[in-house]
């Protein structure tokens, strides 16, 4: 995990014991989880890839989905830690491997996937286009890479004010819901993330027009973002590998007539 700095493996290391009594508690998380599962069209047996799987929420929605192979992929051992007890817990160990890697050193054998999947982790990632191109380089012809993400542009200079006043827009929402739904300790925890995004250089958040620029020069087609409903700066962006290239409209309407 040479590439992921040591400040944040053990800013989660120490949120890992937290984590579902925290953002885990957000129903908007939960919101945000089941339309990157939606947006991915899971089918049975698929082979899913999900990365920065924390303690599994968006693996295990995958699977009460259907059933499907998951290789899941995270920096912090504490995370995978609590992860495994849920897959030991709920006896999954034939259809969920966990592995602690960084998306940065993902070495996994191209064409290997149906869907990778990842929510609220790849903004941690510093040099985003090599791992997005990995991403499509591990993909099966016709698979789908779906995240879940803040739309949030967080690049720039840290002691600009107006950056500043930009990201904490968006924290403000996040913020009180944070207190309102898992009260003073995901208050706490979703503050100190806040202050992490404003004050981390390198590690940037970036807004959708990014992430769909990053998919196109990795050469993903399809490319379709969809705002969750009533939290509008939350996205789902959900990309498809077409090696044939895309197919035109009048191509899908003849197929269709076979
Ligand atoms: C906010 S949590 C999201 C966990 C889970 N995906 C979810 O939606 O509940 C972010 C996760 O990404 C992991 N992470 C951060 N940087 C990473 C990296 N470069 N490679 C792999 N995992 C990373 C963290 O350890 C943490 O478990």
């Amino acid at each position: 995990m040479k590439q992921v700095t040591r400040d944040n493996r053990e800013w989660f290391q120490d949120w890992a014991n937290e984590y579902d009594n925290t953002l885990g508690k957000v129903k908007r998380h939960h919101k945000l989880l089941d339309l990157v599962v939606r947006e991915a069209g899971i089918q049975r047996n698929d082979q899913v890839l999900d990365i920065g799987c924390g303690t599994g929420l968006l693996s295990l929605k995958f699977l009460n989905e259907t059933d499907c192979r998951i290789t899941a992929i995270d920096s912090s051992s504490e995370m995978l830690r609590i992860f495994q007890e849920k897959i030991d817990k709920f006896n999954l160990t034939g259809k969920i491997h966990c592995a602690q890697q960084s998306a940065e050193d993902m070495d996994f054998r191209p064409d290997q996937f149906d869907i990778i999947a990842s929510t609220v982790a790849l903004h941690h990632v510093k040099f985003k286009e090599p791992v997005i191109k990995k991403i499509y380089d591990s993909l099966k012809d016709g698979g789908r890479f779906v995240i879940g993400e803040i739309d949030m542009d967080t690049t720039g200079r840290l002691d600009d004010p107006q950056r500043l006043t930009r990201i904490l827009k968006y924290l403000t929402g996040e913020l009180a819901l944070a207190m309102r739904e898992g009260g003073v300790p995901a208050f706490e925890r979703m503050y100190d993330n806040g202050k992490k995004h404003i004050l981390n250089d390198g590690e940037y958040c970036i807004g959708f027009d990014q992430w769909k620029d990053l998919c196109t020069n990795a050469g993903f087609k399809n490319i379709e973002i969809s705002p969750l409903k009533g939290f509008e700066s939350f996205k789902v962006l959900a990309a498809t590998k077409l090696q044939g290239g895309e197919m035109r409209s009048d191509e899908i309407f003849s197929l269709s007539r076979l």
